[in-house]
């Protein structure tokens, strides 16, 4: 694999591969790879000629500093996971390579990033949004992975793309899920053992609202219930559970059949997320 922290040597690396016939695959991650970053790369390298994955710990994108200073870096151990599925280029550029100037330019999505993560996260999609318009610009891909779990952020993702006229197209590809459900994060690694076992309610919470609806019970009362069923493990605090359009993510009262359970909340310190679609076999 080859490995660049330099935007220009990295540019100039891609030039090659920009011949009739080829095409670039990008898979853009923070690091602290799992094996659902891992399929990403191998859902990349089955339909490109080449794939580039980056990894940078964005810090416009983190509205808690101490969320930042936390985020797990295990660089090493990603080089290890990214050449044993194959992945061809790794990108791991410097704070001061993508971010040279203090001042920067913000996004605003309206109001797909007024709502849930944006509610509680102020700031946070002007930074995903800057950091992957600089990221879709140096690597120029034909298409770029991400995963479902953050799904908001695919939603954000998608927006900048349409707006700005990229040549990009976006694919989104299932959680991978731990064997007892609970979704694979970066952030799962921070979690102590008792932590560990109290999150997994996340999961089961979606399961549990989607069946408490497909009962026809009232979105309302379905809220409160999965509140208390969540809040009942140690140390379990839920931010929200809402019901959306998957395709366009405004909020539901009643199910639609493109519509979508999303959860946010902490597991002692560790903020984590996930979703079910309503339509979804499990
Ligand atoms: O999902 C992530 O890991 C990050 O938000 C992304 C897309 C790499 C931007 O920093």
């Amino acid at each position: 694999m080859e490995i660049f922290k330099e935007i220009a040597s990295l540019k100039a690396f891609l030039k090659q591969f920009r011949q009739p016939g080829d095409s670039i695959g990008f898979v853009p991650t923070m690091g602290a790879l799992h094996a659902g970053h891992l399929v990403l790369v191998q859902a990349s390298r089955k339909e490109n000629t080449l794939t580039v994955c980056s990894i940078f710990v964005n810090p416009t994108q983190f509205n808690n500093p101490g969320d930042l200073a936390k985020y797990p870096n295990t660089l090493q151990h990603d080089v290890e996971l990214l050449e044993k599925v194959g992945c061809d280029v790794l990108f791991c550029p410097t704070q001061t390579e993508m971010y040279p100037h203090q001042d920067h330019i913000r996004f605003d999505f309206g109001f797909l990033d007024k709502i849930l993560e944006g509610e509680f996260r102020p700031g946070h999609f002007s930074g995903v949004g800057l950091v992957v318009s600089k990221l879709l610009n140096i690597v120029a891909p034909q298409r770029a992975y991400f995963g479902q779990k953050d799904f908001q952020q695919a939603m954000i993702v998608r927006k900048l793309v349409a707006d700005l006229n990229l040549d990009v197209v976006l694919k989104l590809v299932p959680t991978i899920r731990e064997p007892d459900g609970l979704a694979m994060s970066s952030r799962n690694t921070r979690l102590s053992a008792d932590h560990r076992k109290s999150a997994l309610v996340f999961y089961k919470g979606l399961q549990k609202a989607k069946t408490l609806l497909q009962a026809r019970v009232p979105f309302d009362a379905v809220q409160e219930e999965i509140k208390q069923f969540c809040e009942s493990q140690p140390e379990i605090k839920l931010e929200y559970l809402a019901l959306a359009d998957s395709t366009n993510l405004s909020l539901l009262k009643s199910v639609t059949p493109q519509s979508i359970l999303l959860i946010a909340g902490y597991a002692g310190e560790v903020r984590l997320i996930d979703n079910l679609m309503m339509n979804d076999e499990n």
